[in-house]
C-alpha cells in the first residue's frame, strides 16, 4: 500500500492542469448501457473508481478499454448480463449509476445496495421512487435491487425529488431517455456534472431540455446512438490545486477549469484573503500571507461544495482568527478533523458545525486517510505544515485523483510517493 510524504512549508508556483471529471466521466460511462455498439469518452481521468466502473461494465459483458491518449472505449454488445454484484458496489457507490440505464434499455437489472458508507448513511430511496415513478417494478431482495420494466419499457411521469441527489437525477434522466412519453421531474440536482450527462445523453439522441435547473423535461425516445462525448473538467479536483495555491506565497495557474463551476469556492478564497483572477485557459490563485477566517456552510451546486469542505477548512485552520464550517449534505462529514488535529489544528466538531480555532502553524506528524476528499485535504496541510507529514491509506486519494503528487510536485512541493 502507498504512502505520500511531504515536506512542508515551500510556497506553489506555476502552472498545473485539471483532468477530465470523476463525477461526469462515471454517469458517461454508465450511459453507455443505453445503447449497443462502439462508444466512445474523451478526457477520462485513469482513476480507480473509473477502473471500478470499467470492471463493471466488463462484468456484464461490454468491451472496455483505453483507445489512444484518454480516451476510453466501450463497446456494448447486443445482450448482457444486467447485474452489479455486491463486490463492487461496495467499494465505490456511484456504481448504483447503471440501475437506471439497465432497466430502461434492457428491461430488467439486478444492482447490490450500496450499504452505508464512511460519509453517512447515504440512502438511494429517491433513485428507487422516482424509477418506481417511471413504472419500474422494484424489490428489494437479498441485498439487491431487483428492477423491471413490464412490457419492457418505462413510461414517462412527473416527480418531484425530496431532495436534490446528484446522482439520483443522473439516474432517473437515463432511465427518462428511452421510457415512453414525457418526464418532468423537479427538485433535480443542478450540478455541472449533471449538465454534462445531459449533454452526452443528447449527443446519443436523447431530448432533454432544463438541465442545469431545478426542473428537467424528458421526451423518451425509442433509441440511442452511441456516445461520443468529452467530459468537463474536474471542478473538484481544480479547487483542490486552487486551494493548494492559496496557501501563504503561492501562486498557481490553474489551467483547464471552468470558472463557472468554481464561483462559491473563489468567493471564499477571496474572503480568505487570496487574490483569484481569470488566466489563459483557467485562474491564476495568489495567497498572500497568512489567511483570514471565514464561515462557510456546504450546500448543492451552486453552492459551496460539500466535496470541498475539508480542503477550505486546511486554509481555515492555519487563519488569522476563528471560523465556524457547516455542512448539511453529508451527516458525518467531518472526519479529517481528528487528523488536522494532529497536525496541530484546533477544531472542535458540534453536530453539523466546526469551530476552526487558526494557528499560527501547523507540524508534520503521521495522518491517515478516512475518505476521498479528507485525504487530499491532508495533502495539502501536509503542504504548509513544518517538516514532514505522511499521509497514510492513499488509495482514498487515489480513487478521485490522478496523482495528485504529479501535479503538486512540479509547482514546488516537495511530495513523494512510496510502498509503506
Ligand atoms: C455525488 C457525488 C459526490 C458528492 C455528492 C454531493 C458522484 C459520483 N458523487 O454523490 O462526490 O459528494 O454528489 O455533491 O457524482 N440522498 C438521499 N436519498 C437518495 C439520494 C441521496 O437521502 O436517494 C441524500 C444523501 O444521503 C445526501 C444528499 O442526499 O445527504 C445528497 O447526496 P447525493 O447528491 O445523492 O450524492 P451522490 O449522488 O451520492
Amino acid at each position: 500500500m502507498d504512502k505520500i510524504l511531504i515536506d512542508g512549508g515551500v510556497p506553489l508556483r506555476g502552472e498545473v492542469a485539471v483532468s477530465g471529471a470523476k463525477n461526469a466521466a462515471l454517469p458517461a460511462l454508465a450511459a453507455t448501457l443505453l445503447a449497443e455498439g462502439g462508444h466512445a469518452i474523451h478526457n477520462v481521468p485513469d482513476l480507480a473508481d473509473v477502473r471500478t466502473m470499467g470492471r463493471l461494465l466488463s462484468h456484464m459483458g461490454c468491451e472496455v478499454g483505453r483507445g489512444d491518449g484518454r480516451a476510453l472505449e466501450v463497446r456494448v454488445p447486443a445482450s448482457l448480463s444486467p447485474e452489479a454484484p455486491y463486490e463492487m458496489v461496495k467499494t465505490m457507490r456511484a456504481s448504483v449509476l447503471v440501475l437506471g440505464p439497465l432497466v430502461a434499455r434492457w428491461g430488467r437489472a439486478r444492482v447490490s445496495l450500496p450499504g452505508g458508507c464512511a460519509i453517512g448513511a447515504r440512502p438511494i430511496d429517491q433513485h428507487l421512487k422516482a424509477l418506481t415513478a417511471l413504472g419500474a417494478e422494484i424489490e428489494l431482495e437479498h441485498g439487491y435491487v431487483e428492477a423491471r420494466a413490464p412490457r419492457g419499457r418505462l413510461s414517462g411521469t412527473s416527480f418531484v425529488f425530496d431532495l436534490p441527489t446528484v446522482t439520483g437525477t443522473e439516474n432517473v434522466m437515463m432511465a427518462a431517455a428511452l421510457a415512453e412519453g414525457r418526464t418532468v421531474l423537479g427538485n433535480c440536482a443542478r450540478e455541472p456534472e449533471v449538465v454534462d450527462l445531459a449533454d452526452a445523453l443528447r449527443g446519443m439522441g436523447a431530448r432533454i431540455e432544463g438541465d442545469g435547473t431545478p426542473e428537467i423535461r424528458i421526451e423518451g425516445v425509442t433509441g440511442l446512438t452511441p456516445l461520443r462525448h468529452r467530459v468537463v473538467p474536474d471542478r473538484i479536483e481544480a479547487g483542490t490545486l486552487l486551494v493548494a495555491g492559496a496557501l501563504p506565497g503561492g501562486d498557481v495557474v490553474v489551467r483547464d477549469c471552468v470558472p463557472a463551476h468554481l464561483e462559491a469556492l473563489v468567493e471564499k478564497l477571496r474572503a480568505v484573503g487570496a487574490s483569484v483572477e481569470p488566466a489563459p485557459g483557467g485562474l491564476r490563485v495568489v495567497g498572500d500571507g497568512r489567511p483570514r477566517a471565514t464561515d462557510f456552510r456546504t450546500a448543492p451546486f451552486p453552492g459551496f461544495p460539500t466535496d470541498m469542505q475539508a480542503q477550505m477548512m486546511v486554509l481555515l485552520a492555519i487563519a488569522s482568527g476563528s471560523s465556524v464550517v457547516t455542512e448539511t449534505v453529508f451527516e458525518n462529514r467531518f472526519m479529517h478533523v481528528l487528523e488536522l488535529t494532529r497536525l496541530g489544528a484546533d477544531i472542535a466538531v458540534d453536530g453539523k458545525t466546526a469551530l476552526v480555532k487558526g494557528v499560527a502553524s501547523l507540524s508534520g506528524a503521521p495522518v491517515m486517510a478516512s475518505d476521498l476528499r479528507a485525504s487530499a485535504a491532508l495533502v495539502l496541510a501536509g503542504l504548509v505544515a513544518r517538516d514532514t507529514t505522511e499521509v497514510l491509506r492513499v488509495y482514498h486519494l487515489d480513487r478521485g485523483y490522478e496523482r495528485l503528487e504529479e501535479k503538486l510536485a512540479p509547482l514546488g512541493a516537495r511530495i513523494r510517493r512510496v510502498k509503506a
